[in-house]
C-alpha cells in the first residue's frame, strides 16, 4: 500500500543489499501490522474491558491518559501490543545498522566527491550537548542523535535518514520531508504578505523538514542549527547531494549566537517534545529575540493533549514509556501560548492552526493507483508515534 512512497535515493543514503531490504522491508510491514491489525483489537478491549471495570470501581471512566493507563495496564492485549511495537523499534533499527556499518568507507568517500551548492557545515569542537539529548538513546535509536562514542559522525545521520522513512511507514514521503513542505505550503497559503528572506530551522537533524524551505524559498537564506554534530555533518551532505544550499551549524537553540532580529521565519519541527520544561521557555524567549518585527516563529508537533480523549492521550503517551522520549507527554501538558506571551509575542498574535499534510497532495498527483493510499492517509488518528497524524500537523504560530 502506502510502498508506493519508496524512499527517493540520493548519493549519501546507505543502499541496501536485497538481504537488508528485506530485514527493514519486514520491520515496517511488522509497525503497519500492529496499527492496522492489532490495535484495533487493542482499543475494543480498553472500551470493553478496561473502561467498565474501572468505571465500576471509581464510579467514572478515565478523563486522562494517567487515569486510562492505571485501568488498562495490566491488560495482556495491551501488554502484547506494547512488547510488539517495542520489538518493532528495535528491529527497525537493527535492520539500518547493519547496512549503514557496512558501507560506512563509501559514504566518507562519497561525501568529499560531493558537487558544492554554496551550502555551508560550521562545527563547534567545545560545544556542550544538553544532557536531554545526550542521556539517553531517543526513541531507541542506538547512540541517539549524537552517535555512539568514537562513531563516524555520518553513522547517525544515516541511520536517524533511512529510521524515519521506516519509523513513519512511508507517511513523510519519499524526501521525509512532508513537515517542512507542509509548513510551507501553511505559509504561502495562509500568510500572504509574508515573504522570508532569512529562514532558520531550530533542531533541524538531518535536515529533512529543512531543505523544502530551501527549494520552495529559492531567495531566501536558509538557516540550520541541531545540537547534535553528527547530524548536522550529515544534514550537510544530504543537502549537497539533493543540489540545496543550507546553512547548517552545531547549535543550541536555548542560545543560538545569533544577533537580535537576525531572522524573518523561525520554524521548527518535532523538536520542543525532545527537550526539556527549563528549555522550552528559553527556545521561546530566543526565537522571540532573534525574529525580526513581523516576523514568524512556527513549531511544528503534535496537539496538546487538552484536544484529545483519554484513550488517544495513552496510546500517544506510551512513547514516553517504551520509546525513550521523557518529555513527550509532559511538553504535551505545557502552556505553549503563554510561553510565547512571556516570550514577547501579543496574544492576538499567538495561535495554534492546522497545517495539511502536503504528502496526501502529492499522492493525489502521483500517477499511480494512489487512491487507497490517500483514502487512508485521511483516516488516519493520532494512533501511533510522532509520525502518524491524521490530516495535518498541529502548528504553534507566533507573529513578532
Ligand atoms: C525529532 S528531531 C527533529 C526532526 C527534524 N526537525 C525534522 O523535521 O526532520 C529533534 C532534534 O532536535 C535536536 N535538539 C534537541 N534539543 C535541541 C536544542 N536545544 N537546540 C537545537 N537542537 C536541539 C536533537 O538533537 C534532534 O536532532
Amino acid at each position: 500500500m502506502l510502498n508506493i512512497f519508496q524512499q527517493a535515493e540520493h548519493a549519501m543514503l546507505p543502499k541496501m543489499t536485497a538481504a537488508e531490504r528485506s530485514r527493514q522491508e519486514f520491520a515496517k510491514s511488522f509497525k503497519q501490522h500492529i496499527q492496522a491489525n492489532f490495535l484495533p483489537a487493542v482499543t475494543s478491549a480498553y472500551f470493553k474491558r478496561a473502561v467498565p471495570a474501572y468505571a465500576e470501581e471509581k464510579g467514572e471512566a478515565p478523563t486522562d491518559y494517567r487515569e486510562a493507563r492505571t485501568a488498562f495496564q495490566d491488560d495482556p492485549l495491551f501488554q502484547f501490543y506494547l512488547s510488539s511495537q517495542r520489538v518493532s523499534q528495535e528491529l527497525m533499527w537493527f535492520g539500518v545498522n547493519e547496512s549503514i556499518t557496512r558501507q560506512l568507507d563509501e559514504l566518507k568517500q562519497q561525501a568529499e566527491q560531493l558537487p558544492a551548492t554554496g551550502g555551508t557545515l560550521e562545527i563547534d569542537d567545545d560545544f556542550t550537548v544538553p544532557k536531554y539529548v545526550s542521556s539517553l538513546d531517543i526513541h531507541c535509536m542506538p547512540g541517539g542523535y549524537v552517535g555512539k562514542d568514537g562513531s563516524d559522525p555520518l553513522h547517525a545521520g544515516a541511520l536517524y535518514d533511512r529510521g524515519v522513512y521506516l519509523y513513519a511507514m512511508g507517511y513523510m514521503g519519499p524526501n521525509n520531508d512532508d513537515m517542512g513542505r507542509s509548513v510551507c505550503n501553511y505559509i504561502t497559503r495562509n500568510l500572504l504578505d509574508f515573504k522570508p528572506m532569512k529562514i532558520l530551522d531550530i533542531g533541524c537533524t538531518v535536515g529533512h523538514s529543512t531543505l523544502p524551505y530551501a527549494e520552495l524559498f529559492p531567495n531566501a537564506e536558509v538557516t540550520a542549527i541541531d545540537v547534535a554534530g553528527s547530524c548536522v555533518t550529515y544534514a550537510h551532505y544530504r543537502a549537497e547531494a539533493m543540489g540545496l544550499p543550507v546553512h547548517f551549524k552545531q547549535r543550541n537553540a536555548e542560545a543560538t549566537g545569533f544577533e537580535d532580529e537576525s531572522f524573518d521565519l523561525v520554524v521548527s519541527h518535532i523538536l520542543l517534545h525532545e527537550t526539556s520544561k527549563k528549555a522550552m521557555p528559553k527556545i521561546f524567549n530566543e526565537c522571540h529575540r532573534i525574529l525580526k518585527p513581523g516576523g514568524y516563529m512556527i513549531h511544528a508537533d503534535l496537539p496538546p493533549f487538552e484536544n484529545m480523549d483519554a484513550y488517544t492521550q495513552l496510546i500517544l503517551d506510551n512513547e514516553t514509556w517504551y520509546n525513550n522520549e521523557p518529555f513527550w507527554s509532559a511538553m504535551r501538558e505545557m502552556d505553549q501560548i503563554e510561553l510565547a506571551k512571556k516570550a514577547g509575542f501579543a496574544e492576538e498574535d499567538i495561535f495554534f492552526d492546522t497545517a495539511g499534510m502536503a504528502i496526501m497532495e502529492q499522492a493525489r498527483q502521483a500517477e499511480l493507483d494512489v487512491a487507497d493510499a490517500v483514502e487512508e492517509l485521511g483516516e488516519r488518528e493520532f494512533t501511533a508515534g510522532e509520525y502518524a497524524p491524521g490530516g495535518g500537523w498541529e502548528v504553534l504560530v507566533g507573529k513578532k
